[in-house]
């Protein structure tokens, strides 16, 4: 969580630091704040709400001029977001002055002990506590800014990424990193620093992903130098050559982040599956499974482990592994499986899903069940991503970037590649005949354009929201792979209205929530035509002698349904384990509808942020 973003060179640093934290306004956006030096002032503004606040506060009062600058949109850890523990921070002498993305575990022992040498601080924050430190340790140590940045962190527990410059030697720029991402942009003569690659990429296509527990000192006209932050010892910078675009980073015309990235769902599911399913051969071809196919071959069983709706995911991908390819598989929220003491052997392969490839909770689950002898298995869409780097292998979605806070296209796009990999195995391991297996990747391919079709619902889905957008409830129910997409509609939901919903498997309604039904109640139903539908038939029989309302996910020319529900909404017909890569569609755009028609921030919703880098 949170974003930073740093210049130094030859440019003004303002707009390309302004800019970077508007791309990166994702991550977090309860305060934002940049600092500049121009050879002799420090200019620093700093607010709490978004980065059009901040922008409107340096045009009021601030000079934006410097060569050096670093910014911060901040998601709040330690203490309120207000504007003092807004980023940037400054040392007690004002020289140094820092950006930090992560938290200070022992930032409380650090703050006493500095307390006792004589330094105060100002805000409540962990990051402050840090920038002193520094300084006490350039202080005492006579030491550089690199040097004492590198003695401080070997003191601190947590995580960071941080950039960090001194007023009075203002040719260089610190970074470090621990948990947290920090990519450097490489242009002529000057450097970039961001939590992505996304604020510098019209700069330049050079970058260079740090490692954790390496920094690096960022120095005007001196080739970059990376240590290991432990023993000092130096590191070889491996520069990579970007794939991102311009246009891949904005709106390209739709009102929200979000609602282009629903949209772009046909092209990223293909965009996933190509070059890896080849139907005219019957060949389903992915380099990380291939390699480590024994691995995959002879596992006790699959462990998934995934936040949020990578966990939803994860949910379907049961379903597919066990139906198709019959490999016991459990799926487990990876904040719990960290500490709940799990039995996890060597023969276990554990498949870790993440969109960012950055939560905390995942990478942890995944270096405990490294530490077991497991193999891991990444499913990331950001590349180059730490949850990328920690995995033995594995598979990019290539969604493309997800910037609206409420996933869409990840989802889809996670559920495609385990699909393929589902299919792969069950190939492998001879659970699935030829024949099926042909028809399973002829279908999958059709995929993006029943989802285009799934689209054209939308002015429908428009209406239909206007009608539910006042509601205080919502209850979403679907059975077998369509029970998790129930889960992932009412995510959905809460996270961008702010209206109370839970999705439940269709057949528990009559254990509890059918307590809730009543005139008042909109209950979403998924009934496609294969899976189930006579039993989900019955559940909305049930919803309807309650007074329910029922609006009716189902597949195209449904009868039974429509005479039932109040509204029914159409999907292609299509395999029922692939049924989920169309019945979200519209789940996803009734909660899109009903956000925009409540007047909310679809693309940051209150209290969320992108990547959470913290537990
Ligand atoms: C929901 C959402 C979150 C994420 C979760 C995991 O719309 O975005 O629930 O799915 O925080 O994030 P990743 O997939 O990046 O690990």
């Amino acid at each position: 969580m949170c974003g930073i973003v740093g210049y130094i060179g030859r440019r003004e640093a303002y707009p390309i630091v302004l800019k970077g934290l508007k791309r990166l306004e994702y991550r977090g956006y309860d305060s934002a704040g940049i600092a500049l030096y121009d050879g002799k002032d420090l200019n620093m503004c700093k607010t709490k709400g978004k980065v059009a606040d901040l922008e409107t506060l340096f045009n009021k009062n601030t000079s934006t001029s410097g060569t050096l600058g670093i910014g911060h949109t901040r998601w709040a850890t330690h203490g309120v977001p207000n504007d003092v523990n807004s980023h940037p921070h400054y040392s007690n002498s004002g020289n140094l002055v820092i950006i930090h993305n992560g938290i200070i575990e022992n930032y409380d022992s650090l703050k006493k002990e500095l307390i006792k040498r004589g330094y105060t601080f100002q805000s409540d924050t962990d990051t402050e506590v840090l920038i002193n430190l520094i300084e006490d340790v350039m202080t005492n140590e006579k030491v550089k800014l690199g040097k004492a940045v590198q003695i401080a962190l070997n003191q601190v527990v947590g995580a960071y990424a941080i950039a960090v410059f001194d007023k009075t030697r203002p040719n260089e720029i610190v970074v470090a990193k621990l948990g947290s991402p920090l990519a450097i942009g490489i242009g002529d003569g000057e450097f970039f620093v961001a939590s992505d690659a996304s604020p510098f990429i019209e700069f330049t296509d050079n970058a260079i992903y740090l490692e954790d527990e390496e920094m690096a000192i960022l120095r005007l006209d001196k080739d970059i130098k990376i240590r290991k932050i432990a023993d000092d010892s130096l590191v070889n910078p491996y520069i990579q050559k970007l794939q991102l675009n311009l246009e891949q980073i904005e709106k390209g015309g739709f009102d929200h982040f979000m609602l282009k990235e629903i949209y772009e769902q046909p092209l990223a599911i293909k965009d996933t599956y190509r070059g890896r399913l080849l139907v005219d051969d019957a060949i389903i071809k992915m380099v990380g499974v291939e390699d480590n196919m024994k691995r995959f071959l002879n596992a006790d069983r699959i462990i998934i482990v995934a936040c949020g709706t990578s966990w939803h995911a994860g949910l379907v991908a049961e379903y597919i592994f066990e139906d198709l390819a019959r490999i016991p598989v459990e799926v487990e929220y990876a904040s719990e499986f960290r500490y709940r003491n799990p039995v996890i052997t060597e023969k276990d392969v554990v498949i870790a899903i993440s969109q960012s490839g950055e939560t905390a909770d995942t990478l942890a689950a995944i270096k405990l069940a490294k530490s077991k002898g497991a193999f891991v298995f990444g499913v990331c869409n950001v590349v180059g991503s730490t949850i990328a780097r920690e995995t033995h292998a594995g598979a990019y979605t290539h969604a493309g970037p997800e910037i609206g806070v409420a996933s869409t296209k990840a989802f889809t796009t996670q559920i495609t590649i385990l699909t393929l990999i589902a299919l792969r195995l069950a190939r492998a391991n001879g659970t699935m005949s030829s024949s099926d297996y042909r028809r399973q990747l002829q279908e999958l391919e059709l995929i993006p354009e029943k989802v285009a079709e799934a689209l054209k619902a939308d002015k429908h889905i428009q209406a239909i929201a206007e009608t539910y957008k006042d509601s205080r409830n919502m209850l979403y129910l679907g059975r077998g792979y369509n029970f998790p997409v129930a889960l992932e509609g009412a995510l959905k939901l809460k996270e961008i209205s702010y209206i109370h919903a839970e999705g439940y498997p269709a057949a528990e309604m009559k254990h509890g929530p059918i307590a809730l039904i009543d005139e008042n109640m909109p209950v979403i139903v998924i009934a496609t035509k294969k899976g189930h539908y006579e039993k989900v038939v019955s559940n909305i029989q049930e919803i309807k002698a309650r007074k329910g309302k029922i609006i009716g996910i189902v597949t195209q020319g449904d009868v039974s349904v429509r005479e039932l529900a109040d509204h029914v909404i159409e999907v292609p017909e299509t395999l029922e384990n692939l049924s989920p890569l169309l019945t979200t569609i519209p789940l996803q755009l009734l909660s899109y509808h009903i956000a925009v028609l409540l007047g909310k921030n679809v693309d940051q919703p209150r209290n969320l942020a992108k990547s959470v880098t913290v537990e």
